[in-house]
């Protein structure tokens, strides 16, 4: 499956990326929320989501770099958010803020960043829908491909097979079509691409190369 991440789109014209993403039938939008405060960049929050929200019927797949998240979960609910992913070390109480999100009718995801052990799965994946891995460090597009992620992706992809659990592995930076083919075979079930999809004004030949590829 594919995410295609908006923080790489022209948003001076993001009608014009979901008519595409709508015709291209891709399965997430993922949209990065960042607080100047756990990442070094801000971006943007549930008002824009929102606003964003009658363009698509295309399920909104939020990844919140958030101090706090348990704080926001109401507003992306009510934004139109499907998936919300956090960060275990944004928020005190783990557990809690998960079962909140699934309280909502949500699903929810944790994601692990390049130097996160696997060890915060041992109390929390029956939880999770979906493990978020980070193949880069989180705030920025466009950065490069942490190579150690594949081995993190098989090993999540252990855990959750051992458990005999169906949830969704997800991978997050540098993910080009010249990658893709060994991020899947690592155990990938959702790529997220942000600058392979929107950059070169090409959104539309790059979602289908994608789809191609998967
Ligand atoms: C990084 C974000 C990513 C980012 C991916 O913190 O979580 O979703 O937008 O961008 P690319 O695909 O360009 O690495
Ligand atoms: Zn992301």
């Amino acid at each position: 499956m594919i995410s295609p991440s908006l923080l790489s789109a022209d948003f001076t014209n993001l009608e014009k990326e979901f008519k595409i993403m709508n015709e291209e039938k891709v399965d997430f939008v993922h949209l990065d929320i960042m607080d100047g405060n756990y990442v070094p960049n801000i971006s943007y929050g549930p008002g824009i989501v929102k606003s964003l929200r009658p363009l698509t019927d295309i399920p909104f797949d939020t990844h919140l770099m958030i101090e706090r998240p348990e704080n926001y979960i109401e507003d992306f609910k009510k934004a139109g958010s499907d998936i919300i992913t956090i960060h275990p070390s944004t928020t005190k109480h783990l557990d809690r803020t998960l079962s909140l999100i699934k309280s909502k009718g949500m699903k929810a995801g944790l994601a692990l960043n390049p130097a996160d052990s696997l060890e915060i799965l041992d109390y929390t994946i029956e939880n999770l829908d979906l493990v978020l891995v980070m193949s880069v460090n989180p705030g920025f597009g466009g950065q490069k491909f942490i190579p150690s992620a594949l081995k993190k992706i098989s090993e999540v992809k252990k855990i959750i097979e051992e458990r005999d659990l169906n949830t969704l592995i997800e991978v997050d930076g540098g993910v080009k079509l010249e990658n893709a083919k060994e991020v899947l075979e690592a155990g990938a079930d959702i790529l997220v691409a942000g600058s392979a999809i929107f950059e070169r004004n090409k959104t539309r030949e790059n979602i289908r190369d994608f789809k191609e590829l998967l």
